[in-house]
């Protein structure tokens, strides 16, 4: 069975085909003619309008994530507007160590969240939510991952560690990005039953 993944984040893309390695499923990439709708303010509705229309536009099972990291002493910000939140990584990276200046490290706790969703041709949909608890660090470390990895900090004590510092597996286990997308396996073979 082939399954479309709708995005045109490499990093994305590269997490989605570890996690569902072993399924019976071949993931293509979005041909780069599909067009992808512009993002709003709620990650369900965003993941779903991506996974729609590139299940639409292929006539495939598409797939899809929209993901952000909220920021407690920030309000939750920047969430949903994560990717908005600078021109690129390192800019993005260098506005939330600004934001956070000062901040305690007691204050300093985020989580990543991700919902993955999936559409059918036939005009079928749902989503499965992820989350990963951490906190924010005061410097970039390490060299993995993408995105905000290199200030997003997992474990505890002397066992903590940046996203950007873990193995592609080790990430994977506790990501928000990998716990969504396992459910949404787990879900598959009743969405292609029911047709
Ligand atoms: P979107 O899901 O494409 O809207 O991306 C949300 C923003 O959060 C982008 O800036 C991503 O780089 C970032 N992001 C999403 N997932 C991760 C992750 O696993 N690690 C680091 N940054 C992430």
């Amino acid at each position: 069975m082939q399954i479309v993944l709708a995005t045109r984040n490499a990093g994305k893309l590269r997490e989605v085909r570890t996690i569902l390695a072993g399924l019976p499923i071949g993931l293509v990439a979005l041909p780069d003619s599909v067009e992808l709708p512009p993002e709003g303010d709620d990650y369900a509705a965003n993941a779903i309008d991506k996974a729609v229309a590139a299940a639409r536009a292929t006539g495939h099972l598409a797939i899809a994530d929209d993901s952000g990291l909220e920021v407690d002493a920030l309000g939750g910000a920047p969430g949903p507007f994560s990717a908005r939140y600078g021109a690129d990584d390192a800019s993005r990276i260098a506005r939330m160590l600004d934001a956070l200046e000062g901040v305690a490290d007691a204050d300093r706790g985020a989580r990543f969240v991700c919902v993955a969703a999936w559409a059918t041709p036939d005009g079928r949909s749902g989503t499965a939510r992820g989350v990963c608890e951490g906190r924010i660090l005061r410097a970039r470390s390490g060299a993995g991952g993408f995105g905000y990895d290199p200030i997003f900090a997992v474990g505890v004590g002397a066992a903590a560690r940046s996203m950007a510092e873990l193995a592609a597996a080790e990430k994977n286990a506790v990501s928000h990005r990998g716990r969504a997308f396992r459910m949404l396996a787990a879900m598959l073979p009743g969405i292609t039953a029911a047709r």
